[in-house]
């Protein structure tokens, strides 16, 4: 192995990984670093080789396979110094392979390695269905408050998964909670259809009005979620790992750093999104028309659109992150989201 400090990056053919490697290929750090990046598509993966040869790094690795090739994963992460975890927030096994790995490379290096996760604020968030705005702000500078979550909320199981880690001492851990991030993203992964240019809760809102020929809102949509705009996030990261190399990042139970510039309200996203479906004759109403009960029992998912998740992203901020997207930008992103989503010229 070269002394290039070894990187293991998962979910960058994804949305929020693809904008995050962009920027990490560039890093001052690039060129003494081995980017080893686990990818499911051949192609992709093919695609991802030509590019990484024109970046500072000078080439990526891939490791062809999936996070549920468990033992892959172990073997390629007992071999990492820092590995980025983009791809799964939700179940414990990929995330226990990863732990597996560093816990080997630490025991065979003496050198602790570094995790950074990414869960999201989703762990935050309540049954309000809509009909109120949530009370309780978390504030990223409070572990107490955050250890006050349920063991049984949203992303939780992997999360203390990975802060048990930095208990035992054989990684650091640095876990992001990204909000409702927005935008569709440019730059060579995404201009060469490496990379998801397509977020999660916004494409899924549109194409649900879609379905139904109305946009939709749960109940009132007094709820509140932040937000945070992909390239604000993807600098985030970077700012976290420069940090890190500086030692200057807490880690473990301080570690847990939220993102967000600011937030939105449900009903508002929900009137941005159907006055745009109603303009490209996607929606009967150009207001947004409550969902049914039916639909709910139908597709679950919807009535995650009516919680609150409220955060502070106070040491994201004490890091010198300085997002340059309001809020409001969340609105504007509305309609060439649609446009993209239906293959409707801008
Ligand atoms: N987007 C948001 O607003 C948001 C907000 C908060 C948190 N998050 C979290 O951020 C993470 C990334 O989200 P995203 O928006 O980037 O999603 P995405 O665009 O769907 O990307 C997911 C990435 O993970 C990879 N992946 C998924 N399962 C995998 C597996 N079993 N083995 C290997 N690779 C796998 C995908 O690879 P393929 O290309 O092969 O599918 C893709 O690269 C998720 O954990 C998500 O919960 C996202």
């Amino acid at each position: 192995m070269s002394g290039r400090t070894q990187i293991f990056f998962t979910g960058a053919t994804g949305y929020v990984g693809g904008a995050i490697l962009q920027k990490l290929a560039t890093h001052p750090t690039a060129a003494n670093s081995e980017f080893t990046l686990l990818v499911r598509s051949p192609e992709k993966a093919r695609l991802l080789e030509d590019w990484g040869k024109t970046t500072p790094a000078g080439g990526v690795k891939i490791l062809l396979g999936s996070l549920t090739d468990y033992d892959k994963v172990t073997a390629q992460v007992a071999k990492s110094d820092v590995v980025f975890s983009m791809a799964d927030s939700y179940n414990d096994d990929p995330c226990k392979a990863i732990l597996a790995g560093l816990k080997e490379r630490f025991q065979n290096s003496g050198k602790v390695p570094i995790l950074i996760h990414t869960s999201g604020t989703g762990t935050l968030k309540d049954d309000a269905q809509g009909k109120f705005e949530g009370e309780t702000i978390y504030d990223d500078i409070t572990p107490d408050q955050i250890e006050s979550l349920p063991d049984g909320v949203f992303h939780r199981n992997v999360d203390l998964l990975v802060l048990a880690a930095d208990r035992e001492g054989y990684a650091k851990t640095y876990i992001v909670f990204p909000p409702t991030i927005y935008g569709l993203p440019v730059g060579p992964l995404f201009d060469k259809n490496i990379s998801n240019r397509h977020s999660h809760q916004i494409p899924f809102l549109i194409r649900a009005g879609v379905a139904r020929k109305q946009g939709g809102v749960v109940n009132d949509g007094l709820n509140k979620w932040p937000c945070v705009h992909y390239d604000d996030c993807a600098e985030f990261y970077i700012t976290l790992y420069t940090a890190i190399l500086e030692d200057k990042a807490d880690h473990g139970r301080g570690g847990n750093y939220f993102i967000e510039n600011g937030e939105y309200r449900a009903y508002d996203l929900a009137k941005a999104i159907t006055e745009e479906l109603a303009e490209v004759g996607q929606s009967d109403k150009s207001t947004p028309v409550p969902f049914t009960a039916e639909e709910y029992e139908k597709t679950p998912m919807l009535s995650y659109f009516g919680t609150n998740s409220r955060c502070k992203a106070s040491k994201a901020r004490a890091l010198g992150w300085k997002p340059k997207h309001p809020a409001e930008d969340i609105f504007a992103s509305i309609r060439p989201e649609v446009r993209a989503l239906l293959n409707i010229q801008p």
